[in-house]
């Protein structure tokens, strides 16, 4: 779709942006590769519209440069710039029909014969039985593929969208993050798309930057984030993670063991985003869904070599595919663990003994000296 075969990366250095003494973006270092789904994820004010905007030329960066491909854009003004934003407000022209509100960039432009580059668009988006309708006679959903569309017309090297499905139901937003997801498959663009959803930007995104503060806590593709968190806050932020305090009993030939509350656990060292040491502390993480319950009556049925102990269900709530319980222990207060509802145990209730039992495979193990709870629950207070 894009005339431009090459240098369709973004890439950001030393980038930086402060406000009197407020610093929004701290230095950044970054490379959005040329033709991926690229998502900024963060919770409010962590700057990541800041980033976009400074992508885009709407903002002078304090420090640094902003390259598409090998050309430094740093001083070159927005509408100068390979560059088309799509905003959450994508105020189309109201007065306009879709077809004319499409065409919008390339009339601009001087452009004359239109036709074909606009049909062709509308097809992209799915609205070619749309054209001559006003915005006004659309949905929310139609009308973000109008402004997607528009943008897409003028064959930008790179697409920056600041929360464009904000304004559109839980639903509509579903349906939209797989049809923007098959559209930049299609054109083959890259895609720099701003959101604190983490479930939106895992869906669509090939690499998700995970922003904190003004900084990039962590960078990878989605299951690399979910799987192997390297702090507390991604941990936390992207779904849901069990964080034990423990000490590390022995690291040698591969495996940490650790002990919290008098039970054993087991890692690999390789999943360990800080190095164990013998009588140190280590957080020990694993995922609700790794987790597997057993009723305490049980305990001997559980194979040797898992990681496990005791606790005490506080809480269960069925919700369809699953079922959520809350699980007290002294090992770590209120653990989740998700359960597939496949053959529900009736004795796993609200009040029964269980061991809580996971492969060692699947823990991993943080920096003790971290806050457990960074990100955790910054996405509600967002939302
Ligand atoms: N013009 C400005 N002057 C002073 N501070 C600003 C200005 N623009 C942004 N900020 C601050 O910079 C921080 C980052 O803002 P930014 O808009 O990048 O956040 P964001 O991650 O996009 O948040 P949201 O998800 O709420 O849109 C915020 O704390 C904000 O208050
Ligand atoms: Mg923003």
């Amino acid at each position: 779709m894009t005339d431009k075969k090459a240098g369709g990366d973004v890439r950001l250095t030393g980038i930086s942006k402060t406000y009197g003494s407020f610093t929004a973006v701290h230095p950044l270092d970054l490379t959005v590769p040329e033709g991926s789904f690229f998502a900024l994820l963060g919770a409010s004010g962590c700057g990541k519209t800041t980033t976009l905007r400074m992508i885009a030329g709407l903002e002078d960066p304090t420090t640094g440069s902003v390259f598409l491909g090998d050309k430094d854009v740093t001083d070159l003004p927005p509408y100068k710039r390979p560059v088309n934003t799509v905003f959450q407000s994508y105020a189309l022209f109201p007065h306009l029909t879709i077809y004319e509100n499409v065409a919008f960039g390339l009339r601009r432009r001087g452009i004359r014969s239109v036709k074909k580059q606009v049909d062709d668009m509308l097809e992209l988006v799915q609205l070619g039985d749309k054209a001559k309708h006003k915005p006004h006679q659309l949905s929310g959903g139609q009308q973000q593929r109008v402004a997607v569309a528009r943008a897409l017309i003028n064959h930008p090297q790179v697409l920056l969208l600041d929360e464009p499905l904000g304004a559109l139901d839980l639903k509509l937003r579903r349906q939209m993050q797989l049809e923007l997801k098959r559209i930049q498959t299609e054109v083959g663009i890259t895609f720099v798309h701003v959101t604190h959803d983490q479930e939106e930007a895992m869906t669509m995104a090939d690499t998700v930057a995970v922003m904190n503060g003004g900084r990039v806590e962590q960078l990878g593709a989605p299951s690399e984030l979910y799987e192997n968190p390297q702090t507390t806050f991604v941990a936390n932020f992207l779904g849901t993670s069990n964080l034990i305090e423990a000490e590390v009993a022995e690291a040698a030939g591969g495996q940490v063991v650790v002990t919290a509350a008098g039970a054993k656990l087991r890692l690999p060292a390789a999943r360990c985003a800080t190095q164990p040491r013998t009588g140190g502390k280590l957080l020990v993480g694993v995922r609700p869904e790794k987790i597997s319950l057993a009723h305490a009556d049980d305990a001997g049925d559980i194979a040797d070599g898992r990681n496990r102990f005791t606790g005490k269900i506080a809480d269960s709530s069925f919700i369809g595919v699953s079922t959520q319980f809350v699980i007290d222990s002294p090992v770590c207060p209120e653990l989740e663990v998700y359960v597939q509802n496949i053959e529900r145990d009736p004795r796993l209730v609200p009040g029964a003994e269980v061991v809580l039992h996971w492969n060692p495979e699947h823990t991993f193990g943080l920096d003790a000296a971290q806050d457990i709870d960074a990100g955790v629950e910054t996405v509600e207070e967002t939302a």
